[in-house]
């Protein structure tokens, strides 16, 4: 089904490194990102851009690979390499409409989509990170194998074994923290591994287990990067390591950029605080007369109810910032909506590399499992409106 992994692998791998500074620097950070200088004719383009259009290129990646290309020749060469293919869909049991009552719509469309892409299972199933155990409950009616489920929230396990015993399934969901050595001996030669949207350390761990004890079966849909203990990412494969690519995980971050699965409002809200972020940005760099970004926090969406001048001076005391006793706030709010919409407009550029980026991030996983035996493909389980997170990988060793 794939291109040789490692073919794919190279090509990224090349481009990634050759165009580092378009994907490395952040623009919400940067005042003067590297690029800019060499094309002041992009830069023009993009902040002639109206929101709305900022919007859908960042949402349509063939319009922003055509849109760049016109300053940037290697984009749609860039944007070619992350058309993956998508599992073959199988027929999978049907099952009541109460199953999934209760079930997020789209997590269902996700733990379908999921299921419907694994081979036949013949072997009984370990669920990794499984939270209610949605997928292995279905995998579970699909199959008939029982299912054995490891999550740490606690109420999220008992909720899963008290449908288990009403409804008389063969699943049992176990309480610990799979990043501990409780976790090792449920990883088993003779098993079916699943991991929907367990997040970096979690499936890497996953990967480390089985690799190790040789799983038969392995499927991971892999998630949120950057959540991770380590701040700089070393590759996972051999192949990876070689290639010199190390990430911070800011850039690992890069490769999970929001894209639109967020409502209106919450992406208001979103909006909002960064409007205001930025809008404290211009004040801090005046007021310690340091040109430099400063780090706050991350804050609740709540956040954006403020008022400015609150908000300024909630950061202002985390930072440990004395405020001076009259500010302009409109000068500096007004600063931080227009900077929101710089940046939106230059971030363009590196959402060009955020598919690249999780497509080499995948492969880096694959190739860890095919140099420890495992036959391994790498595509997509569900179109990108079901979930951003939509690739799989499958590995099998016999
Ligand atoms: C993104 S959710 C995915 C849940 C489920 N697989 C799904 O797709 O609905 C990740 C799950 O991992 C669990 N988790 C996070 N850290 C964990 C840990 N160290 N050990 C076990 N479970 C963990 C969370 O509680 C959460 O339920």
């Amino acid at each position: 089904m794939n291109q040789p992994l490692t073919e794919l692998f190279s090509s990224l791998t090349a481009l990634l490194h050759q165009h580092a500074d378009y994907w490395r620097p952040v623009a919400f950070r940067e005042v003067r990102l590297p690029w800019m200088n060499q094309h002041p004719r992009l830069v023009e383009r993009l902040y002639a851009l109206e929101p709305d259009q900022i919007d859908r290129l960042s949402t349509d990646a063939d319009a922003l690979a055509d849109f760049l290309a016109v300053d940037l020749p290697f984009a749609p060469v860039l944007q070619s390499l992350t058309a993956l293919p998508a599992f073959p869909r199988r027929k999978a049991a049907a099952v009541h409409p109460r199953f999934c009552a209760g079930i997020p719509g789209r997590k269902w469309q996700q733990v379908e989509a999921f299921v419907h892409s694994l081979p036949d299972a013949t072997l009984p199933i370990l669920e990794w990170c499984a939270g209610k155990s949605h997928l292995g409950f279905y995998l579970q009616a699909c199959t008939g194998q029982p299912v054995t489920a490891l999550e740490w929230e606690v109420a999220l396990v008992a909720q899963a074994n008290a449908r288990a015993r009403r409804d008389n399934v063969a699943l049992h969901s176990v309480a610990l923290d799979v990043l501990t050595p409780a976790a090792d001996p449920f990883v088993q030669t003779a098993q079916q591994v699943v991991a929907l949207h367990a997040c970096g350390d979690l499936h890497e761990r996953l990967l480390g287990l089985c690799v190790e004890q040789g799983a038969h079966q392995l499927h991971v849909a892999p998630c949120c990067y950057h959540k991770r203990a380590e701040e700089y990412y070393v590759p996972l494969s051999q192949r990876g390591r070689a290639t010199g690519l190390t990430l911070h995980k800011s850039e690992l971050h890069t490769a999970v950029m929001e894209t639109v699965t967020a409502g209106a409002s919450v992406r208001r809200q979103r909006m909002q605080l960064q409007m205001m972020r930025l809008g404290f940005d211009c004040l801090q760099r005046d007021v310690r007369g340091v040109d430099r970004f400063l780090p706050v926090p991350s804050l609740p969406a709540s956040r954006a109810r403020m008022e400015f001048a609150e908000f300024c001076q909630h950061c202002a005391s985390l930072k440990n910032i004395e405020l001076p006793a009259s500010v302009n706030w409109q000068h500096y709010q007004r600063q931080g909506e227009q900077r929101f919409w710089q940046v939106s407009a230059l971030d363009l550029v590196r959402l060009l590399f955020r598919r690249p980026l999780e497509i080499w991030l995948a492969l880096d996983r694959a190739l860890l499992l095919q140099e420890h035996g495992y036959a391994v493909q790498v595509g997509t389980f569900c179109p990108a409106h079901i979930t951003p997170r939509n690739l799989l990988i499958q590995g099998r060793r016999d």
